[in-house]
């Protein structure tokens, strides 16, 4: 299989090459050489894909089974690969998110879900999506450049849609942000309910299921989320813990009560959201089709291993991630006098 990945320099991108080339593809990566480096054993193509002379170029160095877009935000640059790429790479796979559905995180989705509606030359500066939320317009451009890659590539398009990704590699800053409070030790806060179910899928399985899709010549689009019942929110912060090796006490907060503090959900609080569609993604189909989930200690351990050998540089975006600790103290304070309060 010779396979075309638009990014392939970090998190899914850089693991979706890896995965590709042990299974023998032969694989080109597109980017502009800012964001780490490609994979050895991989092709790597210098160039932006906003620019068009630069995608043109790009297409000398084809034919491909399959392209995959891991890296488009906005719908004209969505248009631009596809109908450039459209004579150089049979098939057309894009990353796209659950945040395009109109209703996510407040309702239960599936494939069928009501999406944002946008516009083939939406950009985010756009006055009308630059007012929005950043969630909902991320999800707005996402469902816009899902419309500009199926208008191209009709039925040759798969259209993938991730919940949260975990892993080795990953940026974003989530896993990060609470491996490394666990190895602070001490009193931790932890939100809401331990029992929660949560789905976060692994990188590796998600690149698994995205190379077995192309290579079934599997169609149209897909939840790709770890099924109900996989993992609960308690799982996650222990297995954290216990793959640092630290002393912690998880110290659990109402989450109506925490709700109502100054505490950013998903971010300060990484993976804890109230909407009570968030964990409710529907990922049968996927399932059907061949996704396996792997256990979410294995993707927690080896995440925090990745993070001890390459000790990488945090992303700017780490930093939205966990909370400050004099917040965290001063949260913990209050909640065990609010607790009290309550038990009088
Ligand atoms: N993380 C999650 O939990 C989550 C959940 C749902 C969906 N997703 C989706 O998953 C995908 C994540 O992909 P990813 O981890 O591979 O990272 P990414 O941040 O989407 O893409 C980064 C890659 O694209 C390249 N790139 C960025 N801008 C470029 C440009 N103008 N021209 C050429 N190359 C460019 C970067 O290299 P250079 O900077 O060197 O060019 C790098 O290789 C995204 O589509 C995201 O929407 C993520």
């Amino acid at each position: 299989m010779r396979l075309l990945i638009l990014g392939g320099t970090w998190f899914l991108g850089r693991t979706l090459a890896e995965t590709a080339l042990a299974n023998g593809w032969q694989v080109t990566c597109f980017n502009r050489g800012r964001s780490g480096r490609d994979v050895p054993g991989t092709q790597g193509v210098r160039g932006d894909r906003t620019n068009q002379a630069d995608v043109d170029r790009l297409t000398t160095y084809g034919p491909w089974d399959a392209v995959i877009d891991t890296s488009v935000y906005e719908p004209p640059d969505a248009t631009l690969t596809a109908q450039r790429l459209r004579d150089a790479a049979a098939r057309y796979v894009l990353v796209s998110t659950v945040s395009a559905y109109r209703w996510w995180p407040h309702e239960p989705v599936n494939e069928n879900s009501l999406l944002w509606p946008s516009r083939p030359d939406a950009r985010e500066s756009d006055p009308d999506l630059s007012a929005m939320p950043g969630p909902y317009a991320y999800g707005t451009l996402k469902s816009g450049c899902e419309q500009a890659v199926t208008k191209v590539y009709g039925d040759q398009a798969l259209i993938l849609r991730p919940g949260v990704v975990l892993g080795p590699y990953e940026y974003v800053g989530r896993l990060p942000a609470l491996l490394g409070r666990a190895a602070r030790g001490g009193r931790m806060l932890a939100a809401g309910n331990p029992h929660q179910l949560i789905q976060p899928i692994d990188v590796r399985d998600l690149s698994d299921f995205t190379l077995r899709s192309i290579t079934a010549d599997t169609r149209g689009a897909f939840n790709v989320a770890a099924p109900h019942g996989h993992a609960k929110y308690g799982d996650l912060l222990e297995a954290c813990i216990a793959a640092t090796g630290s002393d912690v006490d998880l110290v659990w907060a109402d989450a109506g009560w925490l709700a109502e503090q100054d505490v950013r959900q998903w971010t300060e609080m990484p993976l804890w959201r109230t909407p009570p569609g968030t964990w409710a993604v529907d990922a049968s189909r996927a399932i059907e089709a061949g996704l396996k989930a792997r256990p979410l200690r294995d993707t927690i351990l080896d995440t925090w291993r990745w993070l001890q050998v390459e000790n990488p540089v945090p992303h700017q975006r780490q930093s939205e991630h966990g909370l400050a600790p004099d917040k965290e103290l001063r949260l913990i304070e209050a909640w065990e006098n609010e607790r009290a309060l309550r038990c009088r």
